[in-house]
């Protein structure tokens, strides 16, 4: 059982990237959790989110929603869900990565640049700023 209380009280977040309890958007989700923060979780598709349900159980009154970040509707579908609920977040983690399998063995040099781009759109430019991003909808108030 994850304790109350601490820097995180009354703030909430959203936490991409849970897997399972060896993601470290877990560990990430139960440390907020302990300093008092709700959380939203998203899970990447159907299979995962059964464990992501299983482990939000563990988490304070948990928001849950599919978000796959290669969608850029499954983004805006995600985070007009958490505005329509909570209105605001207060901060947000991206622990997301992908490359394809055959972009992970053998040699660098041998990734061929299709797999390269979708490991980066993935990994990295699914977290850009942009009208459908997090970086906005942490700014905007929540409703009163
Ligand atoms: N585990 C660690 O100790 C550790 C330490 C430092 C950095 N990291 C980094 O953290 C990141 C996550 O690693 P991890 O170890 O937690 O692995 P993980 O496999 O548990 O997490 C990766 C997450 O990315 C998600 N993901 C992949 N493609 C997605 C998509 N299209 N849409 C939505 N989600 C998608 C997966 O569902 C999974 O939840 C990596 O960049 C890793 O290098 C991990």
């Amino acid at each position: 059982m994850i304790a109350k209380g601490g820097l995180l009280e009354g703030k909430r977040g959203l936490i991409i990237g849970v897997a399972n309890k060896r993601s470290i958007a877990w560990g990430i989700a139960q440390k907020a959790t302990e300093a008092g923060a709700q959380l939203c979780l998203t899970y990447q598709n159907e299979r995962l989110g059964e464990n992501v349900r299983e482990l939000a159980a563990e988490l304070k009154h948990p928001l849950l929603t599919m978000m796959d970040v290669g969608s850029d509707s499954q983004i805006v579908m995600a985070f007009d869900e958490i505005r329509k609920k909570w209105g605001k977040l207060d901060f947000v983690v991206h622990a997301v990565a992908y490359a394809p399998r055959q972009a992970l063995a053998g040699s660098f040099l041998d990734t061929s640049r299709e797999d390269f781009r979708v490991a980066l759109d993935i990994s990295a430019y699914s977290w850009r700023p942009s009208p459908t991003q997090p970086s906005r909808s942490c700014r905007r108030a929540a409703p009163s």
